[in-house]
């Protein structure tokens, strides 16, 4: 009893250890083990990051090619359609390297079709008011349709009354453009397309070689850049003419639209909205967009509509914030950056419901707005405006950026 009793307080006491130290080792291996499944949640996690790239490299990013049928004289005309990981969208046409639709989420992920236009080729062969082209040779209007260079007039098309408007009768947003590029490997997705315009086209001196590219980028921006250069001296001003509504394309007004304009200054203009040469201050006045302003606040005081060239702060030459439009319902956001010194501010004053576009959508009065990056209207009249004249030799580039986001 005397030895048998500490032997059975040692062998109880050994129990107890062996199962305390069971319990440890245990208690250790759930230990050891939720070590364990944190680091390896954390190795998930990281695993995440590192596969982010790999998911992108499967994303969505690409650019294609698909047939949008053929011009009364039978060229083909292909319809490119770009897209990022965001799941933007944007459609262009090799007539008139027209933007045909630019889907982007609103501010809960929803995408919508922000611009003007038509479902099919044959909206575009009829008549309509520049719906997303790029216009050319000469974007907005030069007064009395001529111009002089080195003393020699040149005549053009008298096709906005007694002025010329939008490069003429069949200006570039008429003509089918040759494809040059189509790519998703780059910086963004990308189509390039070229025209070649004829010396003597439109009444234009010179032949002249102009590209333009798409670009879709994997942040949210769509830059239009140019490029062209001429056999002989001639004048240019190249644009893109999308009518915009934030809140998607014929789905009412864009008088809600909060507009930021970047421009002290604006061209003053004749009835035929030819510029007098006077660049007023909008200091104090509906023209004053420098702080955002809802688009229809004053718009009843500006007769006819807004109709306008804006004279960019940043004086043009290199990419500056030109403009920046909020939409409140759908938290959509534009911001406009360009190299031009101008900037046309037009509110669709001309739309009548007299075009049904896209989805049956009927086109009214304001249903869409444009910001027409640009060099001022009537510049090779205007000595004083910053020169749009091309030499031989000297290559013409210009870009425009539109960032696109959600508040
Ligand atoms: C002009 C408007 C014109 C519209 C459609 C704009 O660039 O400034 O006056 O009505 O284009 O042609």
């Amino acid at each position: 009893m005397f030895y048998e009793q500490p032997l059975q307080k040692w062998l109880i006491g050994a129990q107890i250890l062996v199962g305390s130290i069971k319990m440890e080792a245990r208690l250790w291996i759930k230990l050891v083990l939720a070590v364990a499944v944190i680091s390896m949640s954390g190795c998930e996690k990281k695993d995440a990051t590192v596969k982010k790239p790999e998911a992108k490299e499967i994303k969505q990013m690409s650019a294609n090619k698909e047939s949008f049928g053929k011009t009364p004289d039978g060229k083909q005309v292909d319809l490119y359609t770009l897209t990022n990981s965001s799941g933007i969208r944007a459609r262009i046409t090799s007539f008139g390297a027209i933007l045909v639709s630019l889907e982007v989420p609103d501010r809960d992920g929803k995408l919508a079709d922000i611009t003007l236009g038509f479902d099919k080729l044959a909206g575009y062969l009829g008549v309509h008011p520049y719906f997303g082209a790029i216009v050319g040779r000469y974007a907005n209007r030069i007064g009395k349709a001529a111009f002089k260079l080195d003393g020699v007039e040149y005549k053009l098309a008298a096709n906005d009354s007694e002025n010329h408007l939008h490069g003429g009768i069949k200006g570039f947003d008429k003509v089918v453009w040759r494809l040059e590029d189509l790519d998703d490997k780059g910086a963004g997705a990308m189509v390039k397309l070229s025209y070649i315009s004829e010396d003597g086209e439109e009444g234009y001196p010179g032949n002249l070689a102009c590209s333009v590219t798409y670009t879709l980028t994997e942040d949210d921006k769509l830059q239009i850049s140019y490029e062209a250069e001429t056999d002989k001296k001639t004048v240019l001003n190249l644009t893109n003419h999308s009518y915009y509504n934030l809140a998607g394309q014929g789905t009412g007004d864009i008088l809600g639209h909060e507009l930021m304009l970047n421009a002290d200054k604006y061209t003053v203009v004749d009835e035929g909205l030819i510029p007098t040469g006077e660049n007023r201050s909008v200091k104090g006045t509906p023209m004053d967009f420098t702080t955002p302003m809802a688009i229809g606040s004053r718009i009843g005081q500006v007769e006819g509509g807004y109709d306008h060239n804006y004279v960019l702060n940043s004086g043009g030459g290199m990419l500056a914030l030109a403009a920046k439009v909020y939409e409140p319902t759908s938290g959509r956001i534009m911001e406009i950056h360009t190299d031009q010194p101008g900037v046309q501010f037009y509110t669709g004053n001309f739309l009548d419901g007299s075009v049904t576009g896209k989805a049956g959508k009927v086109y009214q009065k304001n249903y869409g707005f444009c910001l027409e990056t640009q060099h001022f209207p009537d510049s090779p009249n205007k000595p004083d405006f910053p020169t749009v004249v091309l030499q031989p030799g000297q290559k013409y580039t210009t870009m425009t950026v539109h960032k696109f986001s959600t508040k």
